[in-house]
């Protein structure tokens, strides 16, 4: 087993399921009802084994499942609302535990469903994915979409636990796989250059699920982005940090209808962010090559063909992140070394743009 410690709480990664119920225990929840929040896809690979491991456990909690349509455009308040609606049927209180087991979007929604519930239930994220193990389950943002807008109702509430089973990863699918990959080597560009380089010389026995590669990848990850919530809970400074790729990225998923996966434009947004710290002079040729590389070999596009730099352009003058009409954005300062650029200016931005859609 490894741990990592985040803020108050601990990221164990695993292999298997077995110890989920000692640590449940730990934290004082035997005995106590459990909700386990499930995407429907994933309901009969895992719900059903692990209600009826955490009900014999010793102790024996009431562990009921509720069944989350998966998929984003099912992250709304009315999927809320009925979750709202079985936490009161099935009489949780305060002392109960939601345990999230699923990719991003049910740790989103299960985690806003406990955090309003009843001014917040306790909860737990058994995160599915390679994107949800490495990033959303980390660092308490829970989230729904409104209006067409996503995570734009939510807050920060932290799990009490984040248990990832390594084994669920052998059912991911390879583009499920490279998505969070994405933010891995994102993780390890802002912030590790080390890692970074490791990420490169262990690249075949990651991509070839080896289980121990695949488990210190994580670690070196999860490892990197508990540090800066444990610093930044609240993304009021170096949070930001993992905007990186983002801002650009985000532009092109709203642009591409969200047929593209996160980590595929995060990862077209790192070229891009990545291109303009070469231009501005902070990094060199060799190092964009570099983390070009890395991506293309994990499976993402460092290219995004088909699209219109300006409309891109316009599309991340909407984001959340800007401020006073400039473009914030995060750039390399040098591999390995990340930061705020307050203002980045309209030319080198429509500059990156070009790069990374003509090609
Ligand atoms: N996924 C970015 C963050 O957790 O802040």
């Amino acid at each position: 087993m490894t741990r990592i410690p985040c803020l108050d709480y601990n990221i164990v990664i695993e292999t298997g399921f077995s110890t989920l119920a000692e640590e449940l225990s730990r934290l004082g929840f035997a005995g106590r009802g459990i909700c386990i929040v499930s995407d429907s896809n994933l309901a009969g690979l895992y719900a059903g084994p692990l209600q009826d491991l955490l009900a014999s456990a010793p102790g024996g909690a009431r562990v009921s499942a509720y069944m989350f349509p998966g998929g984003e455009e099912n992250k709304n308040l009315d999927e809320i609302r009925a979750m709202y609606g079985f936490f009161l049927e099935r009489r949780l209180d305060r002392k109960s535990l939601v345990l999230a087991l699923g990719g991003g979007v049910t740790g989103d929604a299960a985690g806003f469903a406990a955090a309003t519930y009843m001014r917040g239930l306790p909860f737990v994220q058994v995160p599915t994915t390679l994107l949800a193990q490495t990033d959303a389950s980390v660092g308490g943002k829970v989230a729904v979409d409104f209006m067409g807008q996503k995570n734009l109702v939510g807050a920060f509430y932290q799990p009490r636990l984040v248990y990832i089973n390594l084994d669920t990863l052998k059912t991911l699918p390879p583009e499920h796989f490279a998505n969070g990959m994405a933010e891995i080597v994102k993780h390890s560009l802002i912030l590790d250059r080390d890692f970074a380089e490791w990420l490169w010389e262990e690249r075949a026995r990651i991509m070839a699920g080896d289980t121990e590669a695949v488990r210190e990848t994580l670690r070196r990850s999860c490892g990197i982005k508990a540090g800066v919530v444990s610093r930044d809970a609240k993304e009021t400074g170096e949070r930001e940090l993992l905007n990186f790729g983002h801002t650009f990225g985000h532009a092109i998923e709203s642009l591409s209808g969200f047929s593209m996966h996160h980590g595929q434009c995060v990862a077209v947004g790192m070229a891009a962010a990545a291109y303009l710290s070469m231009e501005r002079g902070y990094v060199g040729e060799k190092d964009l090559r570099r983390c070009e590389e890395l991506l293309t070999y994990f499976g993402l596009p460092v290219r995004a063909r088909g699209f219109e730099p300006e409309s891109v352009a316009a599309q991340m003058r909407l984001d959340k992140k800007t401020r006073d009409g400039g473009v914030r954005l995060v750039l390399l300062r040098e591999a390995g070394k990340a930061y705020v650029e307050e203002n980045a200016g309209e030319d080198e931005i429509m500059r990156a743009l070009k790069y990374i859609i003509s090609m």
